[in-house]
């Protein structure tokens, strides 16, 4: 069996090192350096001090567009999505999906990714992304963990064919349910759009993620219609509302009086997408604010919250490099979350809390947790913020990667 020992570890937020005895794909022990030694035999690697991690996890990802390149003139949402439709038309092919998806995600695996939720847009009647991305999740084990959202991108309930398209990407293998309640043409319809993919998650057993009023229309109230039929469902935990931007400029006493702890009830989750959601939102409301979803109290109210990437070089956003901590930075800029506890909070957005939502197992620093770590240049989470770099070392099962 394969036996490795990290020595002088850092873990994030402790003072004292430690050694992580890995055998074969699972942590063997986390023992105080100073009273461990490595076992005779073990391949040793010194950390000399700097920060060990469980590895990046993108919960909200976009696999089926990424590289696309696709220029967006306005920098808009609504662009993006008729760009996309158009991509979907004229270019779209399941080896495009599957090549591209696939160059980006061994790029993520150098950054220190090892887990990515994507969803893939199943408003077509070929379903193409679903094909490809259920193959290269398959193809990946050995470097990511992928997990795929059934994501009706053109909404649930505008065109008649979908939620039988949307039945087959599950019946695919799909893992999660998805949504897009803002999208569909009235806000009754976006009700019902829940109410309905809400059922179809409970008789199959599967998590749920909706895109979420996203939007800059405080009068948005989906979130509040998902932790009603969550309740109702007994699915506390298993539902996570992605975006909510809405919720930036909603009536404060609602947010905080009702919505939050209606959330918090339902034991919904929280993904919050910084780079995106303060590019594509806050375009037309005047003053402008900051169209990203209230993080600092959702967190303080014990809502699981992640932060995660969204889009790279696609017809939303035209940037990005698979690098997690700039999306923790962009988090903590956005959401006041810059105190030097909270930014140890913000890394767990982009590595605990988001493992915590897609249900990943074994996933940590503790004895029998899976044999998945990154070594970072830099000796604490601040460090690792001020000046970021892709990890000095990566392990997957067991078996160090570089
Ligand atoms: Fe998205």
């Amino acid at each position: 069996m394969n036996t490795i020992v990290i020595k002088n570890a850092r873990l994030l937020g402790e003072e004292r090192l430690v050694n992580i005895l890995l055998q074969g794909d699972r942590i063997a022990s986390v023992a105080p350096a100073d009273t461990t030694l490595p076992p005779t035999g073990a391949t040793s690697i010194d950390a000399e001090g700097r920060l060990v991690l469980p590895p990046f996890i993108d919960s909200h990802f976009h696999l089926d567009s990424v590289l696309t390149r696709v220029p967006n003139r306005t920098g808009t949402l609504k662009e993006g999505i008729d760009n996309w439709y158009s991509y979907k038309q004229t270019t779209l092919t399941v080896e495009d999906v599957y090549d591209r998806a696939k160059r980006y995600c061994d790029h993520a695996f150098t950054m220190g990714i090892q887990g990515i939720r994507s969803h893939v847009d199943v408003c077509d009647p070929q379903l193409r992304g679903a094909q490809a991305l259920v193959r290269l999740r398959e193809d990946l084990r050995d470097k990511i963990d992928i997990q795929l959202v059934a994501f009706p991108q053109d909404g649930y309930l505008r065109d008649p064919q979908v939620p039988t398209l949307l039945q087959k990407a599950l019946d695919m293998g799909v893992d999660v349910v998805g949504g897009i309640p803002h999208y569909e043409a009235t806000m009754e319809l976006g009700s019902r759009s829940i109410a309905e993919l809400m059922e179809i998650a409970s008789e199959r057993g599967l998590l749920v993620d909706m895109h979420c009023d996203e939007s800059d229309d405080p009068h948005s109230r989906h979130v509040e219609v998902l932790a009603w039929h969550t309740r109702r469902l007994g699915m506390e935990g298993r539902v996570n509302a992605s975006h909510v931007t809405s919720m930036a400029v909603m009536d404060p006493y609602y947010v905080s009086r009702k919505l939050i702890p209606l959330m918090a009830g339902a034991g919904l989750s929280v993904i919050a997408n910084p780079l995106i959601n303060v590019h594509l939102g806050g375009h037309f409301n005047h003053p402008r604010h900051r169209a990203m979803a209230p993080i600092r109290d959702l967190v303080a109210a014990g809502i699981p919250v992640a932060c995660a990437q969204d889009c790279n070089e696609d017809p939303w956003y035209p940037l990005g490099n698979a690098d997690m901590i700039e999306v923790a930075k962009m988090g903590a800029h956005l959401g006041h979350m810059m105190g030097i506890d909270q930014l140890r909070t913000m890394v767990g957005t982009v590595t605990s809390a988001p493992a915590q939502i897609m249900h990943l197992e074994g996933y940590g620093i503790a004895e029998g947790c899976r044999a998945n770590l990154i070594v970072l240049e830099a000796t604490d989470h601040i460090q690792a913020m001020v000046r970021p770099a892709p990890p000095a070392v990566i392990i997957r099962d067991g078996v160090v990667r570089t």
